[in-house]
């Protein structure tokens, strides 16, 4: 059997109507598995690379997960929804805190729970949960959004803790910089821009598709020992 394929497995995807999400639910699909775009927005395009189906959720309501698993048997679960809200922290209000907490990091943490619920059921699955480079640094005018990141790191590593006796592995990947709606406002600056690239060791700015493979890895029975881990997928610039 190949060790990195997930034929035979279902998985859902949060997000999966565009960029990593997009990416992610692409290369598991390539994989073998049956996909489950998830979005708020349609997936349509994402169910015609996949051949899998679409499902509608929107975290605005952070627990909208919550009777997804019970419903039916999902293998593999990746939490990649989320939003970035930036201005100066002596300015940022309440609305762009709670907002991204609430996507980013509640509804993490409660799909995470819902899954687990049927998971622990069945015998087992998989987690991938999507961090960020914020994940480990500070950033910049991005307060709730370093926040939610430095938590989704910390509830990976809980939640490994509780589970990886019990059949679930719960991983993260943390994207460097992608090229993806996320970092439009950064490319669209040009010292900024130029000051990130100078900066990643491999030369170029991440693709959507670089992420897709990593998680297709962590879902795998490759990663079977892989616990509680926050696998870096920057170029090397966590390594600078
Ligand atoms: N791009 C990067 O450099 C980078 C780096 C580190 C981490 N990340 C993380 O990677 C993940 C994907 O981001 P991306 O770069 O692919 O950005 P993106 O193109 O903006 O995609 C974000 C996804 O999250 C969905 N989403 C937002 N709010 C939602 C809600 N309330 N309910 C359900 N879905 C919602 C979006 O749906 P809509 O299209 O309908 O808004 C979209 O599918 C995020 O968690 C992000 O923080 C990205």
């Amino acid at each position: 059997m190949n060790p990195f394929s997930l034929s035979g497995q279902t998985a859902l995807v949060t997000g999966a109507n565009t960029g990593i999400g997009q990416a992610i639910a692409a290369a598991m699909a390539r994989a073998g598995a049956h996909v489950i775009a998830a979005g708020r927005s349609s997936c349509a395009q994402t169910v015609a690379m996949t051949g899998g189906e679409e499902l509608r959720l929107d975290f605005a309501d952070p627990m909208a997960a919550r009777d997804v698993f019970s419903a039916r048997r999902i293998d593999i679960l990746v939490n990649n929804a989320g939003i970035i809200r930036r201005a100066d922290s002596v300015d940022f209000t309440e609305e762009d805190w709670d907002a991204v907490i609430d996507v980013n990091l509640k509804a993490v943490f409660f799909t995470c729970q819902a899954f687990a619920k049927a998971a622990l059921a069945q015998g087992g699955g998989k987690i991938v949960n999507i961090a960020s480079l914020l994940s480990f640094q500070g950033g910049i005018r991005v307060p709730s959004y370093t926040a939610s990141k430095h938590g989704v790191a910390g509830i990976t590593k809980l939640l490994a803790n509780e589970w990886a006796a019990k059949g679930i592995n719960v991983n993260a990947i943390a994207p460097g910089y992608i090229e993806t709606n996320n970092t439009e406002a950064l490319r669209a600056d040009p010292d900024r821009s130029k000051a990130i690239l100078d900066r990643i060791p491999a030369g170029r700015w991440g693709r959507a598709e670089d992420i897709g493979e990593a998680a297709v890895f962590l879902a795998s029975p490759a990663a079977a020992y892989i616990h509680g881990a926050v696998l870096n997928v920057d170029g090397g610039w966590l390594a600078r």
